[in-house]
């Protein structure tokens, strides 16, 4: 067993000023704020504007989360961004790396769609709990509204735009945040949720032609999605709960992936989880992809609900088709 493992410290997050209600969609597709609300429990969602893209709301959740710790950016190793909507292909988080002052840090992407930020809060975890690294950033930031179709009534009204970050550092084993988790990956259904390079080619010589860069508009197959969400979630809590010898009942908090209310009920009845430990802000926010479990973390740290020693059990699920979860230890602020 190492002798190290990964507390988590601090959290931060950003979400962009500008708030569009189910109301105002209804202005656009033919929807309704009761289709939405009772299919999704969405009431509204944030829309990135041309003066805080992705890269300055990472930075922002970024600072929050430095200053909630008490750290400085110097003292960090690594700073890793879920996210499947970046800036820039070759990277977004050397960006974030630049804004934050970070030196000392080696900052790369990590894509996974919804499932994004709990790999790379797993992946950090490697590093912490090798004794390779001490200090991390794990951000998840998406702004999907850029790759949404916004005439398709079906995925427009489901996301919305955030970023948030949790700050880990490496700490003796026996104070290990990570008390479990599991990832999975099924490439087989990939077809069910996809924003996909676009298939045009064009002729850049005699002879040679080079696809064009772009991509298709994000596609889903909800109700597969669905489907897949209320079968491989509680399973994958379920495989997490029973290696960990934790039970249910012990938990002080379930922290899903937000895409649905009604996934998060099912999953919190699945396991009699009373509804009241079940952390959601959907109705605000809306599916911000990778964003939605570090900005739920946030908001229930900061507003006190989730206090330190409190134990959380994760799972996000999404594109790929990929899932996972993890069983967490909220430490706080030294
Ligand atoms: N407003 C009004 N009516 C609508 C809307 C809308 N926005 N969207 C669909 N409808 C209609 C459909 O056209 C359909 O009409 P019909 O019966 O006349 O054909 C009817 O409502 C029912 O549609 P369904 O697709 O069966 O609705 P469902 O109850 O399955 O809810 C939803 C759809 C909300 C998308 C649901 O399937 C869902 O949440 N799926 C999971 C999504 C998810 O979890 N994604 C997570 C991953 S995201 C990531 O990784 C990036």
């Amino acid at each position: 067993m190492s002798r190290y493992g990964m507390a988590l410290v601090g959290s931060g997050s950003a979400v962009p000023i500008t708030s569009v209600s189910n109301q105002q969609l209804s202005e656009r597709v033919d929807t309704n704020d009761e289709w939405i609300r009772t299919r999704t429990g969405i009431g509204a969602r944030r829309i990135c504007n041309p003066e805080e893209p992705l890269t300055a709301l990472a930075t922002k959740a970024a600072e929050a989360a430095l200053e909630h710790a008490g750290w400085k950016a110097e003292d960090l190793d690594l700073i890793l961004m879920a996210t499947s909507s970046p800036d820039d292909l070759f990277g977004t988080a050397p960006r974030v790396q630049g804004a934050l002052g970070a030196r000392q840090a080696v900052a790369f992407d990590l894509t996974a769609a919804c499932s994004g930020f709990l790999f790379a809060l797993i992946t950090a975890g490697q590093y912490l709990r090798s004794g390779a690294m001490r200090r991390a950033l794990v951000i998840g930031a998406d702004q999907l509204s850029r790759w949404v179709d916004w005439d398709d009534r079906t995925t427009c009204v489901l996301f919305g735009d955030a970023a948030a970050a949790v700050a880990v550092e490496a700490c003796p084993a026996e104070e290990d945040g990570l008390l479990g988790f599991r990832m999975h990956s099924d490439g087989s259904r990939n077809g069910c949720l996809t924003l996909a390079q676009s298939e045009t080619h064009h002729s850049v010589l005699s002879g040679v032609s080079a696809q064009r860069g772009g991509f298709e508009p994000l596609r889903m197959n909800g109700q597969e999605v669905y489907k897949f969400a209320v079968r491989e979630v509680p399973a994958v809590l379920k495989e997490l709960l029973e290696s960990t010898g934790i039970s249910a009942d012990q938990l002080d908090w379930l922290l899903l992936h937000q895409a649905n209310q009604r996934i998060l009920d099912a999953v919190a009845d699945r396991f009699q989880i009373p509804h009241e430990r079940v952390l959601s802000n959907l109705s605000n926010y809306g599916n911000t992809s990778a964003a939605t479990i570090p900005l739920m973390l946030d908001e229930a740290v900061k507003d006190g609900r989730v206090k330190s020693g409190d134990l959380i059990a994760s799972s996000g699920f999404g594109a790929g088709l990929s899932w996972g979860g993890a069983l967490l230890r909220w430490s706080g602020p030294a």
